[in-house]
């Protein structure tokens, strides 16, 4: 079996108003794994401009180390994506966030854009990401063909508060009326080899919420969070890594499936619980998150 793509660390993606220098100064001091750069609802229309100058301007400047840089573009349903990537590209970023991503089609669209801006550029064509996010209805019905359609795809990233918005579904603490489209997503994801990481959390004052939060979507499959303060980022950041406890217990499960394999039993019992093939490779998904944690 091929092993997978090395991926980065995604447990935190923090957005931040492209038109704010500030806020993107900031944000190389947080521990976020991914910053997002926003041109799109962040943004009012007469300040696009001036957003994507101010990107360029702070990408090429500042230097986030490890941290990967996006860009959120405005959607392929305006007149403004365009630009948008044509201008940004000179900031160089490791990918591009496509909001309300809708199909297969929109998605190939980009990716053949950035292919010519890549050769102009002397960039290595087909080098940046894409990271298409899931929040309208027609979206969540379509997520399969988006988690399909092009090599650049790297995640699917879920909004709830634009599907809620679609749908005319009213948000809860809970999160019922999302359940179904969270899950969608996530599968769809994960049929793909995709990560998937979980919508905004927008009680800024609430990180015991968040953190509840995060737990119940990791245990859903996603592997992080989209965050919008830099108070939600270690919260975010911990929820998604494994604690030493949780390692030790997955490593010692992964020996143990070893020595009975090598008995020739393929499946056995452990502290009073069943033991096969999907559980060990769980127990490998614990061990890997631990390890790609990075100072925090
Ligand atoms: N990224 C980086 N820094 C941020 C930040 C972010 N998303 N949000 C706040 N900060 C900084 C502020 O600049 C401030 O630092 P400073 O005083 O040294 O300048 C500090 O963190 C505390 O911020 P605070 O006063 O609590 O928040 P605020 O009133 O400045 O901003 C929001 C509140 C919601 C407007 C802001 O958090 C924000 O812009 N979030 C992102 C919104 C966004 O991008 N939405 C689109 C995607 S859904
Ligand atoms: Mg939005």
């Amino acid at each position: 079996m091929p092993s997978p793509p090395t991926r980065p660390l995604r447990r935190s993606l923090l957005f931040m108003p492209g038109d704010s220098t500030r806020k993107i100064e900031k944000a190389v001091e947080l521990n976020a794994d991914s910053i997002i750069a926003d041109l799109e609802d962040g943004v009012a229309l007469s300040q696009k401009q001036v957003a994507r100058q101010t990107v360029v301007a702070s990408f090429q400047r500042l230097d986030f180390g490890p941290t990967e840089r996006l860009i959120r573009m405005n959607p392929v349903s305006t007149p403004l994506w365009e630009d948008d990537l044509s201008q940004t590209i000179l900031a160089h970023p490791d990918g591009y966030v496509l909001p309300k991503t809708e199909s297969a089609a929109q998605v190939q669209r980009v990716s053949q854009r950035l292919a010519e801006l890549e050769a102009s550029h002397g960039l290595p064509v087909g080098s940046i990401r894409l990271l298409p996010l899931v929040e309208t209805a027609l979206g969540v019905v379509k997520a399969a063909e988006i988690a399909s359609a092009d090599s650049r795809l790297d995640a699917l990233l879920f909004g709830a508060e634009d599907l809620a918005g679609d749908m005319g579904a009213r948000r809860s603490r809970e999160g019922w009326e999302i359940l179904y489209a969270r899950s969608a997503v996530v599968t769809a994801a994960a049929a793909y080899g995709l990560p998937a990481s979980d919508t905004v959390y927008i009680d800024l004052a609430d990180t015991e919420g968040l953190a509840a939060e995060c737990r119940f979507v990791r245990g859903l499959g996603f592997s992080g969070k989209l965050a919008i303060h830099p108070r939600q980022v270690d919260v975010i950041n911990s929820a998604f890594s494994s604690t030493d406890g949780e390692i030790a217990q997955a490593r010692r499960l992964i020996d143990a499936f070893e020595s009975q394999q090598a008995a020739g039993r393929g499946v056995f019992e452990m502290d009073g619980k069943m033991i096969d093939m999907p559980i060990v490779l769980a127990a490998r998904k614990v061990v890997a998150a631990g390890r790609r944690g990075r100072g925090d």
